[in-house]
Parts: C-alpha cells; sequence; structure tokens
C-alpha cells in the first residue's frame, strides 16, 4: 500500500502543479491619473524619483510591472499578495487624494521602514538588484522623505 502511494505521489504533485496554472492571479490595474501621483506632483530629483519608482512602485502603486514568473503558480499567489497588501497599505498612485494628516503619517512610515530596513521586501531585492538601496541610497530617502512631511 505504502509503496503504492509513493509510486503515485509525483504524479499526484505534478497534475496538481498543472491545474493550479488556471487559477489566474488578476493583474488589472486601476487607471494612473498624474494628477494624484506622489512623484508627478513632487519636487523630487531624477535620481530620488528612479529609487523610488524601481524600489517602491512594483507594490506601493498601480504601476506594478509583474515579473514573468508571477505568471507561474504558485509563485503567482505570493506576488499577489505582497502587491495586494503592499498598495493597500500605501499607495503612491493615489498619494493626492490623501488628507495631509494621512498623506503626513504615510510619510512617516516610509521614513520607519527605511530606517528599520523593512523595505523593500527582502525577497523583492533578491530577485529585483535594480531596488537594492545602498546605505548612501537609503540615507537620500529617508532624508527626502522626511523633508516632504508637512
Ligand atoms: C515586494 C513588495 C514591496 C516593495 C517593493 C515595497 N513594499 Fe512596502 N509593503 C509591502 C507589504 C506587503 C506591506 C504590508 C505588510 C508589511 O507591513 O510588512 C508594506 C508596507 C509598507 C508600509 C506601511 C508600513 C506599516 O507599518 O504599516 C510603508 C510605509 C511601505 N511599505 C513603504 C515602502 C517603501 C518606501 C518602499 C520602497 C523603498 C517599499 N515599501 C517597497 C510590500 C512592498
Amino acid at each position: 500500500m505504502k509503496d503504492q502511494i509513493l509510486k503515485y505521489l509525483p504524479w499526484v504533485a505534478l497534475a496538481s502543479l498543472v491545474i493550479i496554472q488556471f487559477f489566474r492571479i488578476d493583474k488589472v490595474q486601476p487607471p494612473i491619473d498624474s494628477s494624484v501621483d506622489f512623484l508627478e506632483n513632487t519636487s523630487v530629483s531624477e535620481v530620488e524619483a528612479s529609487l523610488i519608482k524601481n524600489a517602491c512602485y512594483d507594490c506601493h502603486s498601480h504601476e506594478v510591472k509583474y515579473p514573468w514568473y508571477a505568471n507561474v503558480a504558485p509563485v503567482s499567489f505570493w506576488v499577489k499578495g505582497h502587491v495586494d497588501n503592499g498598495v493597500k497599505k500605501f499607495n503612491f498612485s493615489e498619494f493626492g487624494s490623501y488628507t495631509q494628516k494621512k498623506a503626513n503619517h504615510k510619510l512617516e512610515e516610509c521614513v520607519e521602514v527605511l530606517e528599520d530596513k523593512r523595505m523593500p521586501l527582502k525577497s523583492f531585492t533578491w530577485l529585483h538588484p535594480e531596488a537594492r538601496l545602498s546605505g548612501e541610497a537609503r540615507q537620500s530617502l529617508i532624508d527626502f522623505f522626511n523633508s516632504k512631511i508637512k
């Protein structure tokens, strides 16, 4: 009996992998409204803008660039989970629609997560070398977000 199960196990695993490919993640994003986008409406140097685009926009905006492996389940579920949770907490694409109080609070959180090295997520920088922040780049973003708190 045990041998029988062991014999079929790889096939069951393979079949499961094939079947979950039919569960596609929803990659449709709301249209970009540049009148409320953070980078479009903030005075920011090109260097900092590209740091933020590369390191943060893939989970905190409507401009997520999904990598090829986001098409392969179950990795796709994991990527989608990060994007959904990230954008729910903080959305650069809707920043302009936040109240001043909320905007300030989110900027303070940005400073905190950068100081604590919680963001960008490690699993993300592992696969996205362009999103890795040097100590200097991290500090420049901390100063930048601090300077935008009103
Ligand atoms: C790979 C996806 C991903 C990237 C890239 C990313 N974040 Fe996040 N972010 C998340 C997720 C998921 C959460 C919610 C869960 C958590 O707090 O860990 C979050 C939460 C946050 C929060 C809310 C923190 C809190 O205490 O609630 C802020 C602010 C934030 N991120 C800022 C940033 C900034 C700034 C960057 C770029 C330097 C960045 N994130 C890059 C996924 C990401």
